[in-house]
């Protein structure tokens, strides 16, 4: 695992826009995993800016999201499809052919889950996947106790992440997802994690101290050969890094 400390949240969100944009000159027909959640839209924001800037053909990427709620339907504001499709899609002006929205709203979900699996193998697998983390260590939605070969399937969401998730919701939040899983994810070629704000912190400082630990989901991407962390220094204040 590689670690990277920047000096403020818009150097770390930065970095990452960076990377992606790197990525993409090296290999236009790049294949790339996207999350959501709060932690990214500035990330999303500098994505588009930096494309903008660089006229960065996007038009051969492909793109695979690596979660989406059940019961709400992708059209539903607060779904994660129409996040990317609002802060992805519509600023770069992308292509809805060049993505891949985990089919949640599938009558088979397990043959649909199935289905999603088959066309990451035949994309030839995700060359960068971005992520997030959850405060209590879930990567996509593979909550605490989801296991290490876990694939993308549908999960039950802890308390804890209907808490957090919740005000993005006026009526009731769903309680189940569609998500990679953390077999999925490590097969990625490149995983590059975004974490910044002081509720991560913790989470941040287990994540360093624990290996394959399944009360903390992200400790088992440390077995990944290409895994970096990039942390603003909220999340980063509560680990003694000494170089
Ligand atoms: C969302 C996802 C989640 C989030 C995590 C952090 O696609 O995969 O794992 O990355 O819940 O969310 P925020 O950034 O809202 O704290």
């Amino acid at each position: 695992m590689r670690i990277i400390l920047s000096d403020s949240k818009e150097e770390a969100v930065l970095k990452v826009a960076e990377r992606v944009v790197e990525k993409i000159q090296s290999r236009p027909a790049s294949v790339i995993g996207l999350a959501t959640g709060r932690t990214m839209e500035p990330l999303y924001a500098a994505w588009a800016k930096l494309a903008q800037d660089q006229k960065l053909d996007q038009s051969k990427c492909f793109f695979f999201m690596l979660d989406e709620y059940i019961g709400i339907g992708p059209e539903h504001p607060s779904s994660f499809t129409t996040y990317i499709k609002e802060r992805l899609l519509i600023p770069n002006q992308l292509r809805e052919d060049q993505f891949a929205f985990p089919p949640a709203s599938a009558l088979e979900l397990e043959a649909a889950a199935r289905a999603y699996e088959q066309n990451i193998k035949e994309a030839q697998g995700i060359d960068l996947q971005l992520l997030g983390i959850g405060t209590n260590g879930h990567i996509g939605f593979n909550e605490p106790g989801s296991e290490v070969t876990s694939r993308t399937r549908r999960v039950q969401l802890t308390r804890e992440t209907i808490l957090a998730n919740g005000q993005d919701f006026q009526g009731t939040m769903p309680t189940e997802a569609l998500s990679m899983g953390i077999g999925t994810i490590l097969e990625c070629k490149e995983l590059l994690m975004l974490v910044t704000g002081s509720s991560k912190a913790p989470v941040i400082k287990y994540l360093l101290n624990h290996h394959d630990d399944p009360n903390c989901p992200a400790t088992f991407l440390k077995r990944h050969p290409n895994f970096t962390l990039v942390l603003d220094p909220a999340a980063a204040s509560k680990i003694n890094l000494k170089i």
